[in-house]
């Protein structure tokens, strides 16, 4: 495993991030893994060196934090990784219990806490932009949380270029602690990040861990254009119908395919090795249902490829609409 600073602290995270929003209920998504089958993939990752997890107070309601807790208790030490968490999305009706408020913000770190079964978190991150709380109040409550240790570091998530820089502006401004970190929808078959945010993160120093890098799976060759596909993700995971299956889509994954093969190694890694080769990447927040998805993911971090390959690979993709701010 390689590792790397997220942006400009000196923090070090593996170059893939394991994201946990496959490890938690059925009762939340149709295809989220238990926690009996989601722990492999958790101590798979440590022993591949992966030192980088993702997870949201929302995913399964709060039992993905439960389950990577509780597997980084047993399989890990504390000071040996970097945990990241959510906040913003409702966790229940009650009219407080969403958002960024400084309300809700401070009830969401102890439950995160509670259930990560940790002092601190490395990355706390604003899940999107809360356009019904001041920015004001929810840039100062972070600053207090940061205050009071229970968080290291401060990030932030999908959300308008024009809003991450007026709260870069916010923070210095008022000396409170500064967003490190950027995670965006970004890969081969969603590049708008490409026209505002990328270039901003670079100006600014900013750490950037994209998350769905296969498109949510889109960009393995399995998804089709008729029933969407075969994986039980592929069936029911309704957000990424909304979000791709346009033919512009799919002659991007033709291309994955087809220097797969050439190559000798699965569409997933060339989608991965894609996006590792993005100046302004730090760490991709992949997805893994099956153990193999993990390991092949882990090495496509060694996966070179040229700037003619690279070319191909991006010559079919199309403008997309704004995808996946809300
Ligand atoms: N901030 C946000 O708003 C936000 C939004 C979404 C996700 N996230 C974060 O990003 C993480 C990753 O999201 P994601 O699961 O959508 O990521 P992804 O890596 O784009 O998609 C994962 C899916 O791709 C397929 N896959 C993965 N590796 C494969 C391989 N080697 N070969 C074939 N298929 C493979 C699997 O689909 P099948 O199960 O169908 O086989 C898997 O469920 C989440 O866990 C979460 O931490 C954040």
């Amino acid at each position: 495993m390689k590792y790397i600073n997220l942006g400009k602290t000196g923090l070090k995270v593996s170059r893939l991030s394991l994201g946990t929003m496959t490890y938690g209920s059925r009762q939340w998504r149709e295809w989220v893994l238990p926690e009996v089958d989601s722990r492999p993939f958790i101590k798979l990752a440590l022993e591949l060196g992966i030192n980088f997890f993702d997870t949201a107070d929302m995913y399964s309601l709060g039992a993905s934090e439960e389950i990577l807790g509780r597997a980084l208790k047993d399989f890990a030490k504390r000071e040996q990784v970097v945990i990241a968490t959510k906040v913003y999305n409702a966790m229940s009706d009650a009219p407080n219990d969403k958002g960024l408020s400084r309300k809700h913000i401070f009830e969401s770190i102890d439950a995160s806490l509670r259930r990560l079964q940790t002092d601190y978190v490395d990355l706390y991150q604003i899940h999107r932009w809360d356009y019904e709380t001041p920015i004001e109040e929810t840039l100062e409550a972070l600053h207090d949380v940061v205050k009071a240790g229970k968080a290291l570091y401060i990030g932030a998530s999908s959300m308008y270029a024009w809003q991450f820089a007026k709260a870069l502006y916010l923070a210095d401004k008022h000396g409170w602690t500064r967003f490190v970190s950027m995670q965006n929808h970004y890969n081969l078959v969603y590049r708008e990040e490409e026209r505002e945010v990328l270039p901003l993160c670079q100006a600014e120093g900013i750490g950037v861990i994209p998350w769905s890098p296969l498109a949510r799976g889109f960009l393995t060759g399995n998804r089709q254009r008729e029933g969407f596909g075969e994986t039980l993700r592929a069936k029911t995971d309704d957000f990424s119908h909304n979000l791709y299956y346009n033919e512009s889509d799919f002659q991007v994954v033709d291309r994955v395919v087809d220097l797969s093969k050439q190559r000798g190694v699965k569409p997933a890694q060339i989608a991965i090795a894609w996006l590792l080769h993005q100046p302004s990447v730090t760490a991709p927040i992949i997805g893994a249902s099956k153990i193999e998805h993990l390991k092949e993911a882990v090495e496509a971090v060694d996966l070179a490829l040229s700037d003619d390959e690279r070319q191909l690979l991006e010559q079919p993709y199309q403008p997309h609409p704004v995808l996946g701010h809300r």
